[in-house]
């Protein structure tokens, strides 16, 4: 296993496995590892021949009130982690290596980015598209694989690489939760004990609208009411935005025809949570 923390030698690292003709499968992430990263490592191993990882918390995806300061970090768990799983190469850059003096470029996309995250974290996407492009491009991925707990943040990344024409695969990954449902997060280290249960609403609210979809309710704005009620009835739980959309374009539809994305955010205490599920999906576990 070995950490490069420079992009000349990254690319370096690179070149001598393109050199060779083989594959490369890649999971960018901002490090604290859980099962749900590993997940999408081991994926990224079945995928292709050479398998990396990034851990960078992207200081231009983080608004200025929010918690890129408190985030949390474990280069060493993480780096068991990873090699645990098949990780040959972390790619670990300071902000300085990927944000030089003088730095000016930024990723924009529209209409897809207006919606959801995109409303409460306006600068949000831009910062994430930006280091994506940048880390594709240092790495080189034949295979990047993207979780589907991001739901918005896959979709915008799939979009750029096709409007970009760029070679990459990008891949989902189903999410991946506790044994009591709540959808593994990094910032899930913020909840106190009794934080955490109350979290807890947030998938058991999403099960309930599967069921009553299951039930035959398609109207999105009863189903939509459902859940902030519930939701609401929690004390210390804030909805920053509760919507049920259409899964593809993430654009507002009334009536359910066969497939929709309910997407949840909801503060817990301080802590920002989201959680998601596809309506006519199965879940994939
Ligand atoms: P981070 O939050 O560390 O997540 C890295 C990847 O792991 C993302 O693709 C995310 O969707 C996925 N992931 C996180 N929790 C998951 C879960 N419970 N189940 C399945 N996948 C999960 O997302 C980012 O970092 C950043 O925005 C990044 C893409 C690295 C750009 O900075």
């Amino acid at each position: 296993m070995v950490i490069i923390d420079t992009v000349a030698g990254m690319k370096e690292y690179v070149a001598a496995i393109k050199a060779r003709k083989e594959t490369i499968g890649f999971v960018p992430t901002m490090g604290y590892l859980h099962e749900g990263h590993l997940d999408l490592m081991r994926l990224a191993k079945k995928l292709a021949d050479h398998t990396i990882t990034s851990i960078f918390v992207n200081p231009t995806q983080f608004g200025v009130n929010e918690d890129l300061d408190k985030y949390p970090r474990d280069m060493e768990g993480d780096k068991k982690r990873s090699e645990s799983v098949g990780v040959e190469c972390i790619f670990a850059p300071t902000a300085k290596e990927m944000y030089p003096r003088g730095y000016a470029t930024y990723i924009n996309l529209e209409g897809i980015t207006n919606t959801l995250c995109g409303i409460s974290r306006p600068t949000h996407f831009r910062g994430v598209a930006t280091v994506v492009v940048k880390l594709f491009n240092i790495v080189e991925p034949d295979f990047a694989i993207f979780g589907e707990k991001d739901f918005q943040q896959l979709l915008v990344i799939k979009r750029m690489v096709k409007d970009l024409n760029m070679k990459v695969q990008v891949v989902g990954h189903p999410i991946v939760r506790e044994s009591d449902g709540l959808a593994m997060s990094s910032r899930n280290k913020y909840l106190s004990p009794e934080e955490r249960k109350k979290a807890l609403i947030l998938n058991k609210s999403l099960k309930h609208a599967r069921e009553l979809f299951k039930d035959g309710l398609k109207d999105t704005l009863k189903l939509k009411d459902v859940i902030s009620q519930m939701i609401a009835s929690v004390q210390g739980c804030v909805i920053d935005y509760v919507e049920v959309i259409d899964a593809e374009d993430l654009s507002p539809i009334k009536t359910i025809k066969d497939k929709a994305l309910i997407a949840l955010a909801v503060k817990v205490g301080t802590t920002r949570l989201i959680d998601n599920t596809v309506l006519g999906e199965q879940l994939r576990l």
